[in-house]
């Protein structure tokens, strides 16, 4: 039986006393048993805000990691770095780094086996721009982008990966993909994990819905067979909005 992840990535957003504040707001919040609760918060703020959440049923997320060990590499943060300081998780190939900092799925693939090398565990982003879906080729996209980025990796190594369908065209638009075009999707990569490795190593893994998660269509989302949970943009910033997504 997989659990539920209520995951947030707060992005480049909150000074600091906003992140304390959320995260105190936070830990208020009552956790069901069965859920998962991870915040991708930037760098900068992990090391302070893992000693407010060390007793607690949260967990820190970094939101990226270089690719390699160490090294001349300014201004970057690697893997190991991330595990120095007690962090277990990172996010891998958001839309926006794919995006913005021009991260391909070569790339990523070796994001993924720096993180893993490191112990860490990872929620590994997929998911089509708009274009795609309006040609209907949004399933073929993603498994190009799984089979290039993540399915070299062993079945021993994708048990400490998290898959996040974040369709683009979603992603802080307040536009929700729906509960059919999520479940299609989420139904389809379990299919891909099933054919590349094994049906029980696809019905283990856990699979996130992202893109205009709110409270109140997170319940509708989460109750479809094939979701486990959500990665939250904006509505992870308010310690309200993401408490009721964790209660969904
Ligand atoms: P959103 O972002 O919830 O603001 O749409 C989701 C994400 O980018 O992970």
């Amino acid at each position: 039986m997989r659990k539920k992840i209520a995951a947030g990535n707060w992005k480049m957003n909150n000074n600091r006393d906003e992140a304390i504040a959320l995260v105190e707001g936070l830990l208020q919040v009552a956790i069901p048993d069965n859920t998962e609760v991870i915040l991708g918060v930037p760098y900068l703020y992990l090391h302070e805000l893992q000693g407010m959440v060390s007793d607690s049923q949260i967990q820190l997320a970094a939101q990226n990691c270089h690719q390699e060990k160490s090294g001349a590499y300014t201004g970057e943060i690697s893997a190991s770095m991330l595990k120095s300081i007690g962090i277990e998780t990172v996010i891998l190939g958001h839309s926006e780094r794919r995006e913005y900092f021009d991260e391909t799925d070569e790339l990523l693939s070796r994001k993924l086996r720096a993180a893993l090398d490191e112990g860490l565990k990872v929620i590994f982003c997929c998911g089509e721009p708009l274009s795609v879906r309006e040609a209907g080729e949004h399933v073929a996209y993603v498994k190009k982008q799984l089979t290039e980025g993540l399915f070299q990796i062993s079945e021993e190594d994708l048990g400490s990966v998290v898959i996040a369908y974040e369709p683009v065209w979603a992603i802080g638009t307040g536009v929700t993909a729906s509960k059919e075009q999520v479940q299609e999707m989420h139904h389809e990569i379990r299919k891909m994990i099933a054919d590349n490795y094994q049906p029980s190593v696809a019905d283990k893994t856990h699979i996130l819905y992202g893109g205009s998660v709110k409270p109140a269509n997170a319940a509708e989302l989460f109750a479809q067979p094939d979701v486990d949970g959500g990665l939250v943009g904006g509505a992870s910033l308010k310690a309200s909005d993401f408490g009721a997504i964790i209660q969904a």
